[in-house]
Parts: structure tokens; sequence; C-alpha cells
């Protein structure tokens, strides 16, 4: 495990540079990322570059033996160039250009920003591709699915639009545009669906320019990959991962560089209600799942954030070790902080790293050091990796949909895989989070939540999946909706009724209101938001409606098909159901599970084929005490136990 921080050298004076590298490589940090928002310095002027600080900080660094990220700086272009061209400026949904001098300001489908963007990358990459302390790329940095609404993306989105559709008239039959006298009579009338009101917007229309803005990021980093490729083909290219507004699809986004890495803000202030999920350890899942292999932190918490809005309370003792090293039990083999130096000028002076405006390094810094020490102790968990014997997919065209209209009130598709993940993690198995049209071959269980929008080879791989003889567990909202976001004429779960032996005759969405259901052992459990009243047709029932004039009828239900069994889980509930269900799913198809663990104890497992490596992390204020099956050896010191003792975020890893 390598621990690394972000450092903005054209922040601070020239002298500071070599005091830092020492202290850094004194510290125990491996890597160091710079440069994503430099251009300005990089290329003064139109043309001419200045590398010569570059040349000293890359030199210094190497001097003291760390390793270099070099960010490809396109998230900032200097003011020169928006003053020359200021076609460039992303337009926002209020169809005004957004203000220059803050950041990722520029709009990634003009091409005359592309022409410049990809000189400077070239410039970079030409300078330093084989220079052996740069060891890896970062392009861009947080990129999204920017609903930019400039002339050029309304031009390349009916481009788009036209490309895949064919002709106008199909755009009007799938967009459905009769409604509200929206039919199109000529492609310029296509706009972007940002404009107020937004909930207003035709949904089909908004999904197919969520899936525009998407495929635009993800071509625009296949273009600047290209660019470094070209010049220099064993570099290794990443881009840095965040959840936003406009998160884009992470698979496609990644598609095109060596491996995922990821900004990681875990919250400072914990919630008192065991409702609220806070874990990272979702995100983290998530990350993995992108593209099914370990991942690396490229920003990681080190202090309070804040300053554009109020700052969060300052991470407690412990998490800054706890935080890195849960990183680490979910596959992330490198975790940089952000960032070294807390800065003192622009909007980001209260975005605290892990050293104060003072420059005296404190209690953050000495935990991180902490951090770096443990790490280096690591070494034997650098070839591991983590195999999951359950997994829960995830959509980025489902999460979008159930964006656009949500259903019900309190509704939310993260939410719902997230309560899932958490009752898997209860019971301290390992969780892979992966795509529709993933393998799910290897899975024990899987879970298919709101299977919303339907896609013909993901339905296609759940139904074989089970054919083949898994165990799915699919839930309320599954195949509502066509390619085009438009609602099928068939009785719910339409494409799904076969596998799930059972069809909606009605559905209830409840929204805040709490109900109950009972299960098949007379369990009573809260249910909300939303209620699927069900017929069962192959399928037999696993829990009913305790309430109302459905009172009786299936909420969820099981079918065998084939050689597999398919559940469905008609509404929403709160955990202690999740845990309930997920721990007889767990018993029946053979996945280990760890009972009694206390609340807000993680624990996984990583391996390398011969060893398992345990990792238990306790992501609460409460210490808490595990027992052990048989006395095992902690990694971190050496000490053989039967019992682990955690403090509030305390770690431990015994080899197995
Ligand atoms: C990240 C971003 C960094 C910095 C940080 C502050 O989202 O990539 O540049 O802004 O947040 O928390």
């Amino acid at each position: 495990m390598k621990i690394g921080v972000d450092y903005y050298p054209e922040q601070w004076d020239s002298s500071m540079w070599s005091q830092d590298a020492e202290l850094m490589a004194k510290t125990g940090v491996k890597t160091v990322r710079i440069g994503e928002f430099a251009w300005s310095r990089l290329e003064p002027s139109d043309g001419s570059f200045d590398f010569s600080w570059l040349d000293d900080v890359i030199g210094i660094f190497s001097h003291f033996g760390l390793e270099v990220v070099l960010g490809i700086p396109t998230n900032c272009p200097p003011l020169w160039l928006y003053e020359a061209h200021p076609e460039i400026i992303r337009v926002g949904s209020d169809e005004i250009p957004i203000q220059t001098g803050i950041r990722a300001h520029r709009c990634i489908n003009s091409p005359v920003f592309m022409t410049y963007a990809k000189r400077i990358t070239e410039q970079l990459v030409r300078r330093y591709g084989s220079n052996p302390t740069v060891t890896a790329w970062q392009i861009d940095n947080e990129l999204e699915a920017y609903p930019c609404c400039c002339d050029e993306c309304r031009r390349k989105f009916r481009e788009w639009l036209i490309d895949k559709h064919d002709t106008l008239e199909n755009i009007n039959r799938a967009f459905g545009t009769s409604v509200w006298s929206g039919e199109y009579t000529s492609l310029s009338q296509i706009a972007p669906p940002t404009a107020y009101p937004k909930s207003w917007q035709n949904p089909a229309l908004c999904l197919e320019f969520y899936r525009f803005t998407s495929e635009c990021t993800a071509a625009y980093v296949k273009e600047l990959s290209m660019v470094i490729r070209r010049e220099c083909p064993k570099a290794q290219l990443t881009t840095n991962a965040c959840f936003s507004e406009n998160t884009p699809d992470f698979y496609k986004l990644f598609n095109e560089v060596d491996f995922v890495s990821y900004d990681n803000y875990p919250p400072t202030r914990l919630s008192t209600d065991p409702e609220a999920h806070y874990s990272h350890a979702f995100e983290l899942d998530l990350m993995r799942g992108i593209k099914g292999r370990n991942f690396r932190i490229m920003e990681q918490l080190s202090g309070s954030t804040g300053g554009w809005a109020a700052m969060s309370p300052t991470p407690k003792p412990g998490m800054i070790i706890g935080y890195g090293l849960q990183a680490l039990a979910h596959g992330a083999d490198t975790v940089v902080h952000f960032r070294w130096r807390t800065a003192v000028t622009g909007a980001e002076m209260f975005c605290h790293g892990l050293i104060d405006h003072s420059g005296i390094p404190g209690r953050r810094f000495y935990e991180f050091a902490e951090l770096c020490k443990t790490a280096s102790k690591l070494s034997v968990i650098d070839t591991t990796e983590i195999i999951s014997e359950a997994a829960i997919i995830y959509s980025p065209d489902n999460n979008y949909a159930l964006e656009i209209q949500p259903q019900a009130d309190g509704f939310s598709y993260m939410e719902q895989l997230r309560m899932f993940h958490k009752a898997f993690a209860r019971y301290g198995a390992n969780v892979d989070i992966v795509s529709p049209d993933a393998d799910l071959s290897g899975y024990k269980a899987v879970i298919a939540p709101e299977m919303f929008v339907y896609k013909k080879s993901s339905a296609e791989n759940l139904y074989r999946y089970v054919i083949n003889g898994g165990t799915l567990v699919m839930t309320n909202r599954s195949g509502v909706k066509d390619q085009n976001n438009n609602c099928f004429t068939d009785t719910l779960p339409t494409v799904y009724r076969e596998l799930i032996g059972a069809e909606i005759t009605e559905y209830d969405p409840i929204g805040a209101a709490e109900q109950t259901i009972v299960d098949f052992a007379g369990n009573k459990f809260v249910c909300r938001q939303w209620c699927d009243v069900l017929r069962l047709t192959t399928a037999k029932a696993y829990a009913e409606y305790n309430d109302g004039f459905y009172r009786c009828c299936p909420a969820v239900t099981m079918n065998r098909y084939c050689s597999g069994v398919a559940y469905y889980v008609g509404t929403v509930c709160k955990s202690d159901f999740y845990e309930s269900f997920v721990g007889n799913i767990m018993r029946q198809t053979g996945i280990p599970r760890l009972k009694g663990l206390p609340a807000g104890v993680e624990v996984t497992t990583r391996t390398n084929g011969l060893d398992d490596f345990i990792f238990f992390f306790n992501n609460s204020e409460t210490p808490a005490s595990i027992r052990l099956p048989k006395a095992m050896y902690s990694i971190i010191d050496s000490i053989g136990r039967d019992n682990i003792e955690l403090k509030p975020f305390g770690f431990d890893i015994v080899r197995k």
C-alpha cells in the first residue's frame, strides 16, 4: 500500500518545494499528484511554454525518491485563452456562459478548446513521458456529464440524436412528442432539457441528453488518452471520479484509461440515526466494480472541508488512519491525501489539508505520519484482491432515469443499493458493485434493485444467471421503461414477470407514510415509499402486506426458475428488513455470515489465493470488541489474538 499527497507547487514559494519534499519523504509519503490546475503557469501565453519550474519540482521529488502522478491541466484553461476564444466557455442551463476565473468552465465539446487541450497535453507528455519519476497521468479533474448548453453542444446533441435515431420522425416517435404539442418539425428545435421547469421536460429527451453528455465526457478522455499514448505508449492513465449532480457513466468513462481513481471524502459528522448510511464502504466497492479490480484514491479527506460552504467538522482522532485503511480494505492500493498544505489563497483556503495555515504539523499530520508507518508494514497486502460471493448491480441509466422521475416521496435509487450493501456488510461479507452487463456467473447471490429502464442485454444477463442456478433479488420499479424512457404497455414487471413468477396488479406510491409487512416467519417490518401489490403465478409469498386494502397480498415473493431462484421485493423497508432478508439469502446460498458484529464494525477480506487477510474497521465512535473463532496474527503489530479490540475508527488486519 502506498500513501501519497496532492501538492500544488504553483501555489507556494519555490523555496518551500525542497523542504516539503524532504518532509514528505521523511514521513513515508511515496507518491505525489501535481499539476492538474496549473495550465496558466505552464503556458503563460498562447504557444509559449514554461516547464522550467515543473522540471525543478519533478527533479526535487525524484531526488527524494518520490514518484509523481502528473495532472493534465485541462480543467482550468488560462484566462488569455477565454479572452481570445469566448466560445469555449461552458454555458449554464440559464443559457448564460459561466463566469471565468473559477474552474471547470471549459466546454469539452469545443473544437477550439480541444486543439489547445491536446497541445498542452502533447507538450507535457513529450517533456515528461520518459521521465521515470512520472509513473502515472491524471486526465483533467473530477469529470462530469456536463449539461453544457453552448451552440456547439446543441449542434452536437442534435447530430448525436439523428445519428442514433436516423430521422426526425423517429425522434418524435421515440420521445412521444405528441404530448403538449412537442412535435419537432426541424432538428433546430431540439434543445438541451436543462431549462426551467426542469421536471416538466420530456423524460425521453432528458435520458438521451444524459447519455449524450456522458458519452461526450468519455470521448474527451479517449481523445486525450490517445494523445498521451501516441507519445508514450506505456503511460499509466487515469482520471479521478467523484459523485456529483451530473455523475457520468463511470463504466464508459474509465474504459479508455488503465485504472480507476476516486476522490474519497467520508463524512466527519456521524449520524446517530441507525437508518443513515454514512459509511463510504459503498462508494469504495462501487469504484472497485467499475473495472472489476483494485483502484486508487487520488484525493483523501485530510481535514475540515468547506469555504464555499460552511466548514465540516474536523476529522476525529482515528479517522485519518481509519478511513485510509478502510479504502485499502475495499481495494484501494494507493491512498493520496488531499492536500499536503492548506491553501492560503483562493476559494479553497478553508478546505484543509494535512498541514494548517500556520505551516506547523499538528494532530492530523501526526496521525497521517502514523498511517504512512502502518502502510509500510503492509507490503504483504500488495498482491491481494477482493473476491466476493455477492454482487449488487449499479446502472447509470437507471440511476439517471429515476432522478428524472423520482417515483415517490423519499425515493432514491442509490439509497436502495446502499440498504442492501449495508445488510451484507452487517455480516462481514465482501460485496461487489457491478454493471448490469457484468459476468455474474461467479456470484452466489446477485441483487438487482430497480431495473427501471429495459436493456435487452442486461435482462438476458439476469435470466441467464438464474437459469444457470443463481439466486437473484429484484425489486420494485423493474421493467417499467423501454430504452427510450417511455412506459411499456404490459403488466408489470413486464419482461421480468416470468422470471419472478408474479405480476403487479396495482401499486401504491405511499411516500413517507409507513405501513408494515409480515414475512413467512411472522416477523413484522416497516415499509414505505412504494408498495407493489403482487399476484402470484408460479412464485410463493415471502412476505405480505399487513395494512390497508391490500392487506394479505404478497409484498415479497420467491420463485424457483430453472436451476435458480428469483426473489422480488415490491416495497422499500428499513434496515432491519434488509438485514433479515439478506441474512436468509446468505444462509440459503451458503455465503458465510459473521453474526453479532457490533454496529459500525466493517469486515472485509483480501486474498492472494494462498492467504486471506481479514480487515476489521470500527466505523463508529463507540469502542468495539470482536471475538475471533481462533487465535490469529495481526499483521499490524505481529501479535496473535483471539479477540479484537477496536477504538473508535480503530483498525486491525489479521492473517486467517
Ligand atoms: C475535490 C477536487 C479538489 C478539491 C477538493 C476539495 O472535489 O478535486 O480539487 O476541490 O475537492 O475538497
